[in-house]
């Protein structure tokens, strides 16, 4: 069994943070949304793990995730010219794959529970594919399977206008080598993309079985603001609390981690939160959900349920920031300059929220 993580992509719902990064590196309680899926591969025992990657930000998820060592994995990056789908991404990836059967994971999204007890049922069951589904409530935003009365696949439909379930794709599948065939088999889809459904529709149109599993636990595609904040919110929420870093006339209350080497002076920090090494916290609150990143500054301000990005500063706010993205090296800050009014330097795309 091999992995496929597929890490190209435009990220066009992230932008600006996309202009200049993957988004699959944007941490979720200061981690990359990325390693959560490698984990789960080298949990599961799968040591051979290829990584889609962009032309474009494919450098920078090779300088993060290296040789695949540090997660006790081989990696094999596989760049794709351009997004043009995920079965166009499966295709690219033939050569790597083989003949081998393998686990498929879309590099922005979040399972819980990981990966192991579906990997053991594939092996076990023998389906031609098992595509994992969890209900949703607004089934027009997502890829619906529809089930027969055995629990058998179908059909599968892209946003479906009048939805035949709620069961939901998450993104996460697993598959044998047909898939090549399948993907070779379809055509372009209206938005100009190899579809991976097409792919599947295409097994179970051709009489292959393609086996569904209704997950447990809580499935997140990290590609917008709001799915991100909300990642990270779950999954501090599960953090082992450990503080090291230095607190000097502050207090620190619940689920919080304060890394080796982070400083707070006079602040209130209630968890869950993470503050990670070389955080500068003065004279200030970080309230539950925050991930501070490496080497942030926040001086006279309060912070919450927000995800600073290394190195960002939020400076002598008057009001509380929450529900917030900082990019890298981003500054947010009160100047004693006249006249007293707003001054901003925003990258493309941008957007600053003001009451
Ligand atoms: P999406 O989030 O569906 O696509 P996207 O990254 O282009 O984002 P947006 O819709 O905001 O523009 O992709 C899911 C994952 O699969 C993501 O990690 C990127 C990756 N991907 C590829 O590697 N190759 C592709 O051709 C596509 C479409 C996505």
């Amino acid at each position: 069994m091999k992995g496929l993580i597929l890490s190209g992509g435009k990220g066009t719902r992230l932008r600006p943070i996309t202009h200049t990064s993957a988004k699959q590196l944007v941490p979720v309680a200061n981690k990359p949304v990325l390693f959560f899926g490698i984990e789960a591969m080298a949990q599961a025992g799968i040591s051979e793990v290829g990584i889609i990657i962009a032309p474009e930000t494919g450098g920078e998820i090779r300088e993060a995730c290296g040789d695949g060592s540090q997660f006790g994995v081989q990696i094999t990056y596989i760049e794709q010219d351009a997004p043009l789908g995920l079965a166009h991404a499966v295709l690219t990836a033939e050569p790597f794959l083989g003949d081998s059967p393998f686990v498929m994971y879309l590099g922005d999204n979040l399972l819980q529970g990981g990966i192991t007890e579906l990997v053991t049922a594939f092996e076990a069951n023998q389906p031609d594919a098992l595509i994992l589904l969890t209900e949703v409530d607004d089934p027009q935003s997502y890829g619906i399977a529809a089930l027969n009365e055995q629990g058998q696949v179908v059909r599968l439909v892209e946003k479906p206008k009048d939805p035949p379930s709620n069961l939901a794709l998450v993104g996460v599948y697993l598959f044998t080598p047909l898939i090549h065939e399948a993907a070779r088999a379809i055509q372009p889809s209206a938005r100009g993309e190899l579809e991976i459904t097409d792919a599947i529709q295409w097994l179970v149109d051709t009489g292959r079985r393609v086996e569904p599993h209704v997950v447990r636990g809580w499935w997140k595609d990290t590609g917008r603001l709001a799915d991100m904040l909300e990642a990270n919110r779950l999954i501090l929420d599960v953090i082992e609390p450990s503080v090291q870093g230095e607190l000097i006339d502050s207090s620190v209350e619940g689920r919080v981690i304060v890394e080796p080497g982070a400083t707070l002076t006079n602040t209130t920090v209630r968890g869950p939160a993470v503050i990670a090494a070389g955080a500068k916290v003065t004279d200030s609150y970080i309230g539950p959900y925050s991930a501070v990143g490496r080497d942030c500054v926040i001086t006279n301000s309060e912070v919450e349920h927000s995800i600073l990005l290394a190195g960002s500063k939020v400076l002598h706010l008057d009001g509380r920031m929450e529900s917030s993205l900082l990019g890298r090296n981003s500054t947010i800050d009160r100047t004693p300059q006249q006249p007293r009014a707003y001054r901003f330097m925003i990258g493309d795309n941008s957007h600053v929220g003001i009451l």
